[in-house]
This record gives structure tokens, sequence and C-alpha cells, in this order.
């Protein structure tokens, strides 16, 4: 929900013209009806115009008349250019319409694509590729920075998969994309340690070379599709806005209650402002405070006060940034905790209200940190540290209840752990689940102090009840969805992104009904954020891949 105060007149202006939209009363700055020879008037096609020279697309999804229609006020006069997006298909024409203040009609025809595999999302590509699910779920590990495509497109065979290929992205850090790859420090370290490390990639290796084109240039399965949106899914406006360079990857988006959003570039050192209203985007530079080490930023939280609270990862530092003086305070690890695997993903200012205490974490060691904000002490915790050698553990995100207690989920393993803010005290909280590994990856804590999080692996979102130790799960289609975060809106709908389908799901937590909107271009999506003050609710994600933020807007 957007932290500050909301403005109640905006709520009611816009449930107003919303009611409007519903009956179709808007004025239309553009509609007509998409069809193609193979299925006459087809629904779910997802239809993108951008004004030339403008940042920003407006998209909009045919009805199973193939009807579509942009509302006249997301459009404006100029000449646009027109996108579509329908697996399988290409736009045959029109490719442009001008746009007057007269409604535009424009009927669409789509024609079969000559290169599917193009098309393809990742959740496509895992569909496609035979394999045990614990071979495709290693190409899990693959999808953070680049596409599948990249991947079965290759031609490599095991032994250079093996030699070559699975070691050099190892060295990469975990923000980096094609457009911008950064190194590990430990990278020069795995070098030296040659064939030992190698062996670890063979089976890997070995079921890659079955997937890729190989030297025969061809796939030995047959591509998959997944079906386009369908009802509901196709009620929806969506609203993307460029950012100033590809190399911006926008990890979490947070909108505050003057409708600014904000996000953390996952590998450059800057913290992004966007203006809706204008499109506008604006860098805030931060230091860098370990030269030489990875750069970029990953958690983007807001304290109570509306400041805005990032983890600068690798270069193991907490930020806090003034939106009025537009000024950063930095807090350093400890030096002894500030070793090179150090890596401060997440700050949670959430509830510092309490006891003036900031929680965080450290990926280099499986730790938590607490910092004091007054007296700038950091103390730590490793709850894992007596685990037996060599049980992988990672704590993910940490999430704080109503009484600053901290909840993390434990992304290597099946487990939400707590710590008591008065003892100390650690406790662990088994998901139920039939899989060793269920990955629980992010997520928020409600005003009930419920903690809603993702299961990266599973296929599933789920709610820990902090005051009952109950556990609750959904599942999210289709297989391998790979949902990355949760949040909970003010109608108990509970929406997430799926990190390889290019799928946002809003479940109803009531009845257990979901709707799976689809983004207009295909990337990778993580943090995910509602806006509770608008009707209906809004849905914000950042485009990691597309260098982009979208916002979607249900139409009911
Ligand atoms: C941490 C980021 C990251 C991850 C995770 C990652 N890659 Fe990559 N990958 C890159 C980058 C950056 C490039 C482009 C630069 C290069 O080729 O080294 C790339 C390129 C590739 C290429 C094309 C290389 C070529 O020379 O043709 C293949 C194939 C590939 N990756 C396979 C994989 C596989 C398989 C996995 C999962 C086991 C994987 N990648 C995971 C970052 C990553």
């Amino acid at each position: 929900m957007r932290f500050g105060t909301h403005s109640i007149v905006a709520t009611a202006v816009l449930s107003v013209a919303l009611a409007a939209y519903s009956t179709g009363a808007v004025a239309q700055a553009l509609a007509g009806k998409v069809s193609s020879a193979e299925e006459g008037a087809m629904e779910g096609v997802l239809i993108s115009a951008k004004r030339a020279g403008a940042t920003v697309t407006i998209t909009v999804v045919s009805d199973k008349e193939g009807r579509y229609a942009f509302p006249a006020a997301k459009l404006e006069p100029g000449r646009h250019s027109i996108r579509i997006r329908a697996v399988g298909y290409d736009l045959e024409g029109p490719g442009a319409v001008d746009i007057t203040a007269q409604p535009a009609a424009l009927d669409l025809r789509l024609k079969r694509t000559s290169d599917l595999a193009a098309q393809l999302s990742n959740g496509e590509w895992m569909a496609s590729v035979p394999g045990t699910d614990a071979q495709k779920g290693q190409l899990l590990n693959c999808v953070g920075c680049h596409t599948l495509e990249r991947v079965v497109r290759s031609q490599y065979d095991a032994d250079t998969f093996t030699k070559t290929i699975l070691p050099r992205m190892q060295g990469y850090v975990n923000q980096s994309i094609p457009q911008h790859p950064q190194l590990r420090k430990a990278e020069r370290l795995m070098e030296e340690r040659g064939d030992q490390r190698v062996q670890v990639y063979r089976s890997t290796a070995e079921y890659l070379a079955t997937i890729n084109r190989g030297p025969a240039q061809k796939w030995s399965y047959e591509l998959k599709t997944l079906p386009r949106p369908s009802g509901r899914a196709t009620r929806v406006v969506y609203t993307e806005y460029d950012l100033p360079r590809e190399t911006i990857s926008p990890h979490d988006v947070i909108v505050d209650s003057e409708g600014i959003a904000w996000y953390s570039s996952f590998g450059e050192q800057n913290l992004g402002r966007l203006d809706p209203k204008t499109g506008e985007v604006t860098e805030f530079p931060i230091d860098v405070h370990k030269p030489g080490f990875p750069t970029g930023l990953l958690g983007l939280r807001a304290d109570r006060a509306g400041n805005l609270w990032l983890g600068n990862m690798y270069q193991a530092t907490i930020l806090k940034f003034d939106r009025k003086t537009t000024k950063f305070t930095t807090w350093k690890l400890p030096p002894e905790r500030n070793i090179d695997a150090a890596q401060v993903n997440m700050v949670s200012p959430q509830a510092m209200h309490v006891d003036g205490k900031v929680w965080t974490q450290n990926n280099g060691f499986a730790g938590v940190h607490r910092l004091d904000v007054a007296t700038g002490k950091i103390e730590t915790w490793e709850p894992f540290k007596s685990a037996p050698k060599g049980e992988p553990h990672n704590i993910y995100d940490v999430i704080p209840d109503s009484q600053n207690n901290v909840w993390f989920t434990d992304f290597r393993w099946r487990h939400i752990g707590r710590i008591d803010a008065k003892t100390g005290e650690v406790k662990m909280f088994e998901i139920p689940a039939a899989a060793k590994v269920v990955a629980p990856r992010r997520g928020m804590m409600d005003a009930k102090d419920r903690l809603w999080f993702a299961q990266y692996r599973g296929d599933k979102i789920a709610m820990l009840d902090t005051r009952t130790g109950e556990f609750k799960g959904w599942t999210i289609s289709p297989r391998w969805s790979s949902p990355y975060d949760v949040v909970i809106d003010r109608n108990e709908e509970a929406w997430t992104g799926s990190m390889i389908t290019d799928q946002v799901t809003r479940l109803d937590t009531r009845t257990g009904q979901s709707v799976d909107y689809l983004l207009p271009r295909t990337t990778n999506i993580r943090r995910v954020f509602v806006d509770d003050s608008t009707t209906p609710v809004t849905f914000w994600v950042g485009s990691n891949h597309g260098a982009s933020i979208v916002k979607l807007e249900p139409l009911d």
C-alpha cells in the first residue's frame, strides 16, 4: 500500500470514472477488432500504442469478440505505432495510426509467426523442454539475468557447458544482465580452484546439452505455448514507462502518497524517481563505499515517516533517503562483518517507530543484522551457525511484525524464522510441504500480523498467521510459475508476479479464484506493489529486463 497519507478526494473521482468506463460510456480514442485467418475473432491479444517520440506505452486486451478499445484519456493526439502480443502470431497490419480528437477505428489482422521460438516466455520454454522436475528446476537458476532462449538457442555440448559456460555464469553477480555484466569478487578464487569446481557443473551441463539446439541447430521437442488471457484477465489497461537507459533494472518499485513511483536500480548506484503524470525520471546517485565491488541496490522500503531505505548489496551499506532534502544517510557494516562476500539486500524499517531499530540481512553468511538508528550500533544473528556443514541456508527477506520482531525466509530450505525483538531468541517454523525445498522468498506483513510470502519453488503463495502459527497456501498456475513476492490488498486479494511467465496473478484469498494478467512484453519481474488508494486497486512492477516500470489498472 502507498506510504504516507491517502487522498480521499482522488479516490472518489477515480471510482466515478471507472464506473463510467465499465458501462461503456467512456470516450474511446481508438477501437477495433482483432482477427486472424486461423482463429477469426481473437480474444486475449494485447494491443500496445506508443506515440512517436514518447516514453509511455498504453496497452489494452481484446475481449471474447476480438474487440479492443483505448480510453480517450489514455492516448494523446499524434502518430502512434501499434504492437501486439499474442504468442504464435505477428501483426500483419496496420502498424501505425493517427490519433486525433475524433475516435479512430482500426481493425487489426494477425498472421502466424515464422519464428515462434523468438516469442516464447521463459515459462513457455519451461513447459516445452523435456526433463525431470529436478532437471527442469535447475533452469530456474538461469532466468535471473537473461532469457532461457539464450540457453536453448546455443549449440554447446556438455563439455563446453562444463568447462566454459557454467563457470562463467557462476562468476557473475545476481544483478548482472548481458547489457551490464558484473563479476563476483570471488571470481578470481574460483578460477584458481579450477577442475575441482568444474565437476559440480557436469550433470547440469549434460542436461543442458539435451535441450539446446546443439550442432544439429534444431530442437528435439515441440515448442509449447501458454493460453492467451481470457475473461476477466482482458479487462485491464497497462501503462508502461520507459526508463532512460537499457542498463536500468528497476528491482523494487514502490509508490508514495503523492503518487510518485520510486525504484531501486539493481545494477547501478542510483535511486530512481518516476513522476507518472509526466513520465519524467530523476536519478539520485549513491556513493561507492567498497571500490572494486559490484554496484547496485535491491530492497526498497519506506518507514512510517515516508523515508526510503535501501540495501546496497555488495557495497554492504544500509541507506536512508529523505524525500524532502533528497539526502542519503549511510551506515556501513562493522568491519568484522564487512567480509568480501558481504551482501546487504533487504533493509526493513517498517516497524522502526516501535523501538528505533531497522532490520536487515547479510547474504555473505546467512546473517540477520539490526541497526539502532540513534547510536549506529549494528547487532548480528547467525541462526544457522550450528547447522550441519554443507546444509544450504540463505536468509532472503526480513519482515518485521507490529512489535518489530523480525520474521525471515530461508530461501534454500523450507522454513520461516523469527527473532524476538526483546530477547533475541530465534525460533523456526516449518512450512508444510511435500518437497524438501520450497524456497520462501519475498513478502510482507499485513496489519493483522499475517506474513504473506511467495514460494519460488513449488508455485505457491502462502500466509503464516504469526499470532497463531498457522500456515495457509494457494497454488499459482501454470507449473513453474516461480512467484517472487506477494502483496495482500484491502479486499483480501493477494497479488504476485511470476519471474518467468510474465504473468501477474490476482488471487481472491476468500474464494481461491484467480485472474492471470499477462504483461505487454516479455521480461523478468520481482517485487510487486499494490496502491490501495485507488478503486479498483492499482498494481505496479518493475520490468527488470525491459528497463521500464509497468502500471496495471484492472477495470473491475
Ligand atoms: C548472474 C547472471 C547470470 C546467470 C544466473 C546466468 N547467466 Fe548466462 N549469461 C550471463 C551474461 C551476463 C551473459 C552474456 C555475457 C556472456 O556470454 O558471458 C550470459 C550469456 C549466456 C549464454 C550465451 C553465451 C555465449 O557465448 O553464447 C549462455 C548459453 C548462457 N548464458 C547460459 C546460462 C545458463 C545455462 C545459466 C543457468 C545455469 C545461466 N546462463 C545463468 C549472466 C548469467
